[in-house]
């Protein structure tokens, strides 16, 4: 007998972007609704938790809207509610986890609470069906970290940023060189035209021989570099700035991605490097970590840019991964602001 093609509902609200996604057990992505908030926060050059958390509530009931529209079902053809519990910014994960269990409560259907990181984590595996265990590098605006993915819930952070996270340093530098925000798409559009070689910044923690990483130094050098060269900042300053500042990024990724898969391999065998999170769109950083792998004889797999950034898509796939698995959450699960991948 066929089993029954289950729909879920995702939701995301964790930072900046109100998502919402409807995602089947034949790993369709029926709908993928992401509202942006960029206009808002831009005045800012950084997120604002209560803007966020007030556009949250404003945009959360069009998304899902239109997510039912875009993938034409309705919301009595949906079977499960995942929506994102944590970690984040607590006002926006309230209104979007909130919604999620009206709808879950009202259709009494079941809700499922989602780790963001997670979200961010099994994303490969709907995109390229990535099988269990792999490696993965999470890079996004909060976090930057090493993980062995041994199987669902089941995570081992093997190495990971001591201080900024690697999404949060694009995001300052774009900031220091008047680019807009997010920074690192802006970063890496002023890097196409620069010479990443003219200024040699720092790489810290690179001979550390773990991967763990450090980007503050970077950081504060780049800061230098700026008021060094001070009002005379010309566009092909900035240019070459952005260059030289994401070839030390990768550079210093490239090489504790070696560290990482060494790591790996003492517990685990799947020869999969995945990457994920909003800097994992960045085309040198995609590039590089592909040569790693190909000199370790691994699989490079990166989901596509729109499935790399914060999505509902990703959640709606994790609550189908703990629903098939039989996880499911009571409405009583209470917001997270911190929850690691290695509590779940
Ligand atoms: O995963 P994400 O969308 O949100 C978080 O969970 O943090 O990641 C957002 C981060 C921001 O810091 C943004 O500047 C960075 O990802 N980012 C990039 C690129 N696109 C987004 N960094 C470097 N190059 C990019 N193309
Ligand atoms: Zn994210």
């Amino acid at each position: 007998m066929l089993s029954k093609n289950i729909k879920v509902l995702g939701i995301e609200s964790s930072c900046d972007d109100t998502g919402a996604a409807i995602v089947d057990s034949n790993l369709r992505i029926l709908s993928n609704i992401v509202i942006s908030q960029n206009e808002q926060h831009k005045p800012f050059k950084g997120v604002v938790p209560e803007i966020a958390a007030r556009s949250h509530m404003e945009n959360v009931k069009l998304a899902v809207n239109n997510a039912l529209l875009e993938a034409d079902v309705s919301l009595n053809d949906i079977d499960v509610i995942a929506a994102t519990c944590g970690p984040g910014l607590i006002g926006g994960i309230i209104v979007g986890s909130m919604f999620a269990k009206s709808i879950a409560s009202v259709l009494q259907k079941p809700f499922i609470a989602i780790n963001h990181l997670e979200g961010h984590v099994l994303t490969a595996r709907l995109t390229n069906n990535v099988p269990y265990p792999y490696l993965l590098l999470l890079a996004s605006g909060g976090h930057c970290q090493y993980v062995a993915v041994l199987g669902l819930g089941r995570y081992k952070i093997l190495g990971q940023t001591m201080d900024d996270a690697v999404g949060e340093a694009f995001d300052k530098v774009a900031k220091m060189l008047n680019l807009g925000f997010p920074g690192g798409p802006e970063i890496e559009k002023k890097a196409t035209m620069g010479d990443e070689n003219r200024f040699a910044f720092p790489m810290p923690m690179i001979n550390s021989g773990n991967c763990n990483m450090s980007f503050s130094g970077l950081k504060t050098a780049v800061r230098l570099k700026i008021e060094q060269i001070g009002i005379n900042l010309s566009d092909q300053d900035i240019c070459d700035v952005a260059a030289s500042f994401q070839k030390s990024v990768t550079e210093i990724i490239a090489k504790k991605t070696k560290y990482a898969i060494e790591s790996y391999e003492k517990f685990a065998d799947g020869k999969n490097l995945v990457t994920a999170g909003g800097v994992a769109s960045n085309k040198l950083l995609r590039s590089c970590l592909a040569k790693v792998a190909e000199n370790y004889s691994y699989n490079f797999v990166a989901p596509p840019v729109k499935l790399c950034t914060d999505n509902a898509a990703m959640i709606a796939f994790a609550g189908l991964e703990r629903f098939n698995a039989g996880k499911i959450d009571s409405i009583g699960f209470k917001p997270r602001a911190r929850w690691g991948l290695e509590d779940l």
